[in-house]
């Protein structure tokens, strides 16, 4: 048996896991949702959904890690026996069926990237559509999701201290940075308020009971957080007993949504200010791939070059996240098989390449791909939350005893555990479900 890692520090922890959450989703799935006629109460729905359903459910997975130094395959039955033994099974499928398409997506941000720097971006609408096809279909996606497979891949068989803590440990402070910086920059566009009041700030109350829209602040809230498959109970297994997991956990939520509004106040003035409004809303990817690179080309040299400075960061950014996803099956296939690290990096990623090849091949597949497993998120976080609250309520409060977290704040955590998560994801649960299914019909 090899002895367990261990962070080097509690703020590269919090760095490593708040690199997981910050990525892809909140750069393009975060501006794409609020605009999807959502608004303001999208961004009410999910700083709700955020701070009473996910941050108990967060630490949830936390504790599950902590107490058990298991891996997330190993850690349920560990902590309740063997009928949770499937719970291991959803954490390490789900991460691998996420993993193959996030890394499809990737590629096409290694393209987008190249393409800013030394290739030319769109400079109108429809040379836009032509250019999305070139990054997101034949040879050159498949480059691009291999580099970044092998990256991800290089990153994680240097191990927890050596590579996740490492690169995130510093990434991250410069990712926000820059962030800001370009916030700042897209505050100074021409339209730039009108970009803030039509896509994240119009109010429609009616747009609280939409099912499109709880269904979509439930899975950016899931997706964002990295929640419900598993992610923070592998990273929580290299920690000591003395950190103090709610207050981690308001860190990495805060750092998250934080992002993904910055995220917005870099599309939407953009968006307006370049005319871009039919793109965004009309497909998934068209903030992130189609509307960004073409405004920034309205700007000329300066404009690639900060596209490919985002471009970067979003890469920056997905790589943080691609590394915790595989993390799970790396982490699983060490403890299960008590194989060496570099072995079980191999195999996890060999298989994560071939489950991605249709998504590669087809926008379809990928499309679907992310809808089923957004939905298993939500499962996941689920049935945390009642092994958590319901089926091993004494291991949450000694657990978080441990590190002298505050008896009201244990007590706060326990009861919205118990008697606010479950429901709430339960119905979310259902409503996202319903909501696929008339989505497909
Ligand atoms: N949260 C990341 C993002 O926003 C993606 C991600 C990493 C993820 N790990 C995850 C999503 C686990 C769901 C589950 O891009």
């Amino acid at each position: 048996m090899q002895s367990r890692e261990k962070w080097r520090s509690s703020f590269g922890f919090v760095m490593a896991a708040a690199g997981s959450a910050v990525g892809l989703g909140n750069l393009w799935g975060f501006a794409y949702r609020s605009s999807q006629g959502g608004g303001l109460a999208f961004l009410l729905l999910y700083v709700l959904i955020v701070l009473l359903v996910c941050v108990p459910v967060l630490v949830g997975e936390m504790v599950l890690g902590r107490s058990t130094a298991a891996s997330p395959f190993l850690a349920p039955s560990k902590a309740a026996g063997d009928s949770w033994k499937p719970l291991g099974w959803l954490f390490a499928i789900a991460s691998c069926g996420i993993l193959s398409f996030y890394a499809v997506i990737m590629g096409w941000t290694v393209d987008t990237f190249f393409h800013s720097l030394f290739v030319g971006l769109p400079s109108d609408i429809s040379e836009a559509g032509a250019f999305f096809d070139r990054i997101s279909t034949g040879k050159s996606v498949f480059i691009g999701q291999i580099i970044s497979l092998l990256l991800t891949a290089f990153i994680v068989s240097a191990g927890v201290r050596g590579g996740i803590e490492r690169l995130t440990r510093l990434c991250m402070p410069l990712l926000f940075g820059l962030l800001l910086l370009l916030a700042i920059w897209a505050a100074f566009l021409k339209g730039s308020w009108e970009g803030y009041s039509t896509f994240l700030l119009r109010w429609d109350a009616s747009q609280l009971l939409e099912p499109g829209t709880i269904r979509n602040a439930f899975t950016q809230a899931f997706f964002s957080l990295s929640l419900g498959i598993g992610i923070m109970v592998a990273y929580s297994s290299y920690l000591d007993k003395n950190n103090k997991l709610p207050k981690e956990a308001l860190g990495i939520v805060s750092f998250d949504t934080a992002v993904g509004l910055l995220a917005g106040m870099i599309t939407f003035p953009i968006v307006i200010s370049f005319g871009l409004t039919d793109v965004i809303s009309e497909s998934t990817v068209g903030a992130l791939f189609i509307a960004l690179p073409t405004g920034f080309a309205n700007l000329g040299i300066f404009g690639r070059l900060i596209a490919g400075i985002f471009f970067g960061l979003a890469f920056i950014a997905a790589i943080t996240s691609s590394i915790s996803l595989l993390e799970v099956p790396v982490s699983s296939l060490m403890d299960q098989l008590n194989w060496e690290r570099r072995k079980a990096v191999i195999v996890s990623t060999l298989i994560v390449f071939v489950i991605g090849i249709p998504s590669a091949i087809s926008l379809d597949v990928l499309g679907n791909m992310d809808a089923i497993f957004n939905v298993l998120l939500i499962l996941g976080g689920f049935l945390i939350s009642i092994l958590l609250g319901w089926v091993i309520p004494r291991k949450y409060d000694e657990d978080l005893a441990l590190a002298n977290s505050s008896y009201r704040v244990r007590k706060y955590l326990k009861f919205m555990l118990r008697w606010v998560s479950p429901p709430v994801i339960a119905i979310g649960l259902v409503i996202s479900l319903t909501d696929l299914f008339q989505s497909w019909i």
